[in-house]
């Protein structure tokens, strides 16, 4: 019997290796680690803790298709309490590249590492129980604590990172950069600057930085003139805006059980990209395309934070999206500094804007005849049925 094994390198999924060899009885477990962008690091470790374990590894890359993703997600402006969608967004191309695998390699299983506390666990398996294969969770299913984990590992002499690097579960991708547990569990512990990794403290650099961000339908395409694929793209930004502290979340996460988690996040390159092109909407759609946008924005984050990019809804939340990005190209330029990634400036030849019609210099709109004066009888109806309906109130309470 195969089982094959979404594998980090990381101490759960190490753990797991042992796990399923010893309490599940499999024969041959098979690590899949998926490439989504993680620092090259990561698969160092991976492919050193997998050869100490003596598992095979297969990595898959799925960079392409996972930055894909996060640009599609940055036309529904996609973000969860505050948060880019990063790891959300990784699981179910993680999901899909692991299941491919397993059914390559024959397997008769896949298994994850996630606790039964997160939302990992729902999305990796809202896809694979889609397929004939058993799927096994060891943490969950063995009840298994992190400081067991690590017992576990040091009596083995297994390769995992000791001290908080080690307590911390960290999770990586070209979108985000996630940590949380040990200290960071107490909603009132003040991060030390070591839990950053991509974004250096906000305020280091004196210098400010400009960036120009192209769009062609809603697709970040170039930077400051020069064209990108989508993921060197993002690699770019995350260098570039992490050098100014740009997107630090620090929040109160409410999770899918339900249960509220303290989630520190990095994001350099997607509060960039937000940022930019919520300006840029903000110049071409109208206010009624932009306040029915977020509400399907919304929606779509809701499925993409469940883990559930294939649901028939999000299909068609997609049709409405992709209608109003077809004007959404042009330039918006963002400022970076001291933590902030400002937009500053925006241009498209679709602009929903008329300088003319704006402009507190101008007299009337050429051609449409529409003068200052114009406004007077809109003012004088403005607010009339309050006005109404408070002189009323007030002899009804008689006074
Ligand atoms: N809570 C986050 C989410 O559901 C991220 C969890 C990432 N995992 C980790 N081990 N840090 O999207
Ligand atoms: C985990 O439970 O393994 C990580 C956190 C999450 O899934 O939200």
């Amino acid at each position: 019997e195969r089982v094959a094994l979404a594998f980090s390198g990381g101490l759960d999924t190490t753990v797991c290796v042992g796990l399923l060899e010893e309490e599940y009885g499999y024969d041959e477990v098979i690590g899949v680690t998926v490439d989504v962008g993680q620092p090259a690091e990561e698969f160092e470790e991976a492919e050193e803790t997998a050869e100490a374990l003596g598992v095979e590894t297969h990595v898959v890359d799925a960079r392409e298709e996972f930055a894909q993703l996060c640009l599609d997600s940055l036309k529904a402006n996609a973000t969860y309490q505050g948060y880019p969608l990063g790891t959300a967004l990784a699981r179910p191309v993680i999901a899909n590249a692991i299941l491919e695998t397993a059914i390559e390699e024959d397997c008769d299983a896949v298994a994850h590492g996630c606790t039964g506390k997160g939302n990992d666990q729902l999305r990796f398996e809202a896809i694979w129980r889609d397929s004939d294969l058993e799927v096994i969770a060891p943490v969950r299913e063995l009840e298994l604590t992190r400081e067991w984990e690590i017992e576990y590992a040091e009596e083995r002499g297994l390769p995992v990172e000791s001290g908080n690097e080690g307590d911390w579960s960290i999770d990586t991708n070209l979108w985000s950069r996630s940590v949380e547990g040990a200290n960071l569990e107490q909603p009132n512990y003040v991060p030390p600057e070591e839990i950053y990794d991509w974004t250096d403290a906000p305020g280091n650099k004196q210098e400010t930085d400009l960036v120009e961000i192209e769009f062609e339908q809603g697709e970040p395409v170039a930077v400051d003139g020069e064209a990108y694929g989508p993921v060197e793209l993002i690699e770019h930004l995350n260098e570039r805006a992490g050098a100014h502290g740009v997107g630090r979340t620090d929040m109160m996460e409410d999770r899918m059980l339900g249960l509220k988690v303290r989630e520190n996040y990095e994001h350099p390159a997607a509060t960039v990209l937000l940022n930019a092109h919520e300006a840029l909407e903000g110049l071409v759609l109208t206010q009624e395309e932009r306040e029915f946008k977020a509400q399907v924005d919304q929606q779509w984050a809701k499925k993409a934070y469940q883990g559930l990019i294939d649901a028939p809804l999000v299909g068609a939340l997609e049709g409405f999206i992709e209608e109003t990005q077809k004007r959404v190209t042009g330039v918006a330029t963002i400022k970076l500094e001291g933590g902030s990634a400002r937009p500053v400036g925006r241009e498209s030849e679709y602009a929903a804007y008329s300088e003319e019609a704006a402009s507190f210099n101008t007299e009337t709109v050429e051609g449409q005849g529409i003068t200052q004066k114009d406004a007077t009888g809109v003012a004088k109806y403005h607010g009339y049925q309050g006005r109404l309906a408070n002189a009323v109130t007030k002899s009804v309470d008689g006074d």
